[in-house]
């Protein structure tokens, strides 16, 4: 395929910039049922056979050579396929599909998550820009990408909460807090919607709290705390509309989640009311037989489809062994048909079928590559984090003097995309470097001195030179990178330092003495106590994608001022994971002191806290207003606050409003979020923002998982992060 697939003509106005409102976290009600599409799925069930039944339930990858699987297709054997990513590829298997008896199309499925063509920043870069609206752009861009060869399903949005660095997913997920990244899931289903491509909300449930921060370990989870901490995201991925949930990889309480019907069933299709598809991720029906809850693959297949599994991913377990555990009487029948409805179901509301309602699918016309790489900047710029900037070290200006641009980073144009179509070319990216060497005032001078051998900083080209250019310059521009292959799935690590040498060229630049600003690549918080403490400056860039670089320039030359915010707390340590600020409080809350909660060897708090981020401007908060204090339990309350840039330069600033309850049946976390909107303000300019908290908004869970909105006083604060101090009050009353 040519890259002449990304230019087509520009749809003026597809990509539109909304105003952000306040998202719920609480669940809306499930998508009302279809009685056309219900009729047309029950008429088709009765015209298949056992074993067109179980074809419909079978999601293998794709495999070369392809004639055993398109053979399979013109049978009836296959529901649908992943990782067919060329157009010509997707037309042979949908001709196999329409040669069938029943002609049932089929789902084609990739990973299209932060790129498919132009790599955006990857997803938790979309969470530190704290503008959902942002991350529905970028899904629909990616979508529309994908879309165009014929896929019709992608494999995100992933909205694992995770409190745990060590865990090296946490880069595709939307960090810790349940209230934003509800807000980031339902903003990327609409996306990726938009751009025409399904969705598959993953992982369900508790993949991001594996014990030891070790990919594919078990999680304890209390009913309560999935409920309040770890199903929001899932819930509203529903509400939007996701066609497919994934169901993850890992036990939960002893159970995998693939064999757990009191999760998949009982909680994700009957409490929650997910009418749609539930497939196993890849090859999890059969490692039930790792797990040691299955002795060979027929009795995972039946263990799987007993539990509310209804498409099995590449396990091979349903094609194989589903018709014989029906016909041996282990599995009813009624469990099979309730599967394929829900497959069917999908494919209807998905268009496929030419006589579903509105169908057969219609692909959105694509923008511009143009149009997705200004998409792709904005995203990257407005998700940087300043964590330090001591002395207004940036943005660099003629006043910085000359600057010494250290680190082989700066000329790297890795994008970190994890899915390329196949036959495409890669995008062009512009390194760090030349995107500074063009915004720099004119004779300002940049020295350059690559000092590693590689972006990841893992050998020394030639240090002594970094120094010696460090020596030369008024102000050092350190561009490191986490180790490339040191974030996704499978990547846990129990090191959260710098890798490679690059602690060691950090520590051997400080000795020079000039101030030094530090530009992190990482995909997920480090644990960077000691590296802070040697900078002036430290911004987190993440995985900037393909027009990141670019954007790194922008902002660090003030071009735009840094307005990103940690979806993640940084610890100071490994040893404090896994942390977050919306713990529960203790017996003893921390004073210093011994006996009160705390370690011997580290301060409790962490680093940056989450929602830590500055600008290069300064913001004040005053003003606090809450109107009509005492709520009914199905009440509201009104809250205004006043922000004013208090700087010299424009800037945008994230309100954040956390709410702590403090007496109730439960202990009720330190903080929690329950509403943030960014503002832009010019220097002196002052603006009011409002929020209105429900009181189903302050809902809490059981050991049932049921919802619980308790009577009593909040505590609620205002302010640019978790550690806000504008503080006020108010209550639900009993009555
Ligand atoms: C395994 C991963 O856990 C899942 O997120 C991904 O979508 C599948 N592989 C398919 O690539």
């Amino acid at each position: 395929m040519r890259s002449g697939i990304i230019l087509l003509a520009l749809v003026a106005g597809l990509l539109p910039l909304s105003a952000h409102s306040t998202p719920s976290p609480r669940p809306a009600s499930t998508r009302a049922i279809d009685t056309e599409i219900e009729a047309k799925i029950a008429a088709l069930l009765s015209r298949m056979t056992l074993e067109e039944k179980v074809g419909q339930l079978n999601f293998p990858s794709y495999a070369f050579p392809r004639d055993p699987q398109l053979a399979a297709v013109k049978k009836g054997r296959i529901g649908g396929m992943l990782n067919v990513a060329h157009p010509d590829h997707v037309r042979v298997f949908e001709e196999a599909a329409a040669a069938s008896r029943l002609k049932i199309p089929l789902l084609f499925a990739i990973d299209a998550i932060h790129s498919f063509h132009i790599a955006f920043p990857t997803p938790i870069a979309w969470a530190a820009t704290w503008r959902p609206e942002l991350a529905e752009r970028a899904a629909e861009a990616v979508a529309l990408e994908t879309a165009q060869i014929g896929v019709n399903l992608t494999f995100a949005p992933m909205i694992d909460i995770s409190r745990d660095p060590r865990w090296g997913r946490v880069i595709e997920g939307a960090g810790e807090d349940p209230f934003l990244a509800s807000a980031f899931s339902a903003a990327r289903v609409r996306g990726y919607h938009k751009g025409g491509l399904a969705t598959a909300a993953k992982h369900f449930v508790g993949y991001g709290a594996p014990e030891g921060g070790r990919d594919y370990n078990g999680a304890q989870i209390s009913m309560a705390e999935l409920f309040d901490r770890y199903i929001p995201p899932f819930q509203a991925a529903i509400d939007a509309g996701t066609e497919t949930v994934m169901a993850s990889f890992n036990t939960v309480n002893g159970v995998p989640v693939t064999a757990n019907r009191r999760l998949i069933t009982g909680v994700l299709k009957e409490r929650l009311g997910f009418d749609g598809l539930v497939m196993s991720d890849f090859a999890a029906i059969t490692e039930l037989i790792n797990h040691g809850v299955a002795g060979d693959l027929g009795e995972a297949a039946r263990k799987a489809i007993n539990a509310g599994i209804d498409f099995d991913m590449e396990g091979k377990a349903f094609d194989r062994h589903l018709e014989e555990n029906v016909r041996a009487g282990r599995v009813p029948m009624a469990e099979i048909d309730a599967a394929v409805r829900r497959v069917l179901r999908v494919k209807y509301r998905m268009g496929l079928f030419a006589d579903s309602p509105g169908g057969a699918r219609k692909i959105p016309p694509l923008v511009t590559q143009a149009a997705i790489r200004e998409t792709a900047r904005d995203v990257a710029r407005e998700s940087f984090v300043l964590l330090k900037n001591n002395g207004a070290t940036l943005p660099v200006t003629p006043q910085s003097g000359i600057v010494a641009v250290i680190g082989a980073a700066a000329l790297t144009a890795n994008d970190h995309s994890w899915y390329g179509p196949a036959g495409l070319e890669k995008p062009t990216t512009e390194a760090l470097l030349p995107a500074l060497e063009k915004r720099v005032g004119n004779g300002q001078k940049l020295l350059f001195a690559p000092a590693f051998a590689d972006g990841c900083g893992l050998a020394y080209a030639d240090k002594a030179k970094a120094l010696e250019t460090a020596r030369s310059a008024d102000l050092v521009l350190l561009v490191l990178a986490e180790d490339c292959t040191a974030s996704g799935e499978g990547v846990s690590r129990t090191d959260l330092g710098l890798t490679g040498m690059q602690e060691d060229l950090l520590n051997a630049l400080a000795e020079v003495g000039k101030p030094i600003a530090l530009v992190l690549e990482t995909g997920r918080p480090l644990a960077l106590t000691d590296a802070s403490e040697k900078v002036a400056a430290l911004l987190i860039a993440w995985h900037p994608g393909t027009e990141g670089r670019t954007a790194l320039a922008e902002v660090l030359t003030g071009e735009f001022s840094p307005s990103g915010k940690l979806p993640m707390t940084f610890p100071r340590s490994v040893g404090q994971v896994p942390i977050s600020y919306n713990d529960l409080p203790t017996s003893r809350p921390s004073t210093g002191d011994r006996f009160t909660t705390g370690y011997v060897d580290e301060k409790p708090t962490p680093l940056y806290p989450f929602g830590h981020g500055l600008s290069y401007t300064t913001f004040a908060y005053s003003g606090l207003q809450i109107e009509a204090p005492r709520m009914r339990r199905d009440g509201k309350v009104a809250i205004r606050v006043d922000v004013t840039n208090t700087g010299s330069r424009a800037g945008d600033e994230v309100v954040q409003l956390y709410t702590r309850q403090l007496v109730a049946a439960r202990s009720r976390p330190l903080r929690e979020l329950k509403g943030f909107t960014k503002v832009a303000l010019a220097p002196n300019e002052k603006k009011t923002v409002f929020f209105t908290i429900k009181a189903s908004d302050l809902a809490y869970h059981d050991d049932d998982g049921m919802p619980v909105i308790e009577p009593g006083k909040f505590d609620v604060f205002v302010g640019g992060s978790s550690a806000a101090d504008l503080k006020g009050a108010f209550e639900i009353a009993t009555d």
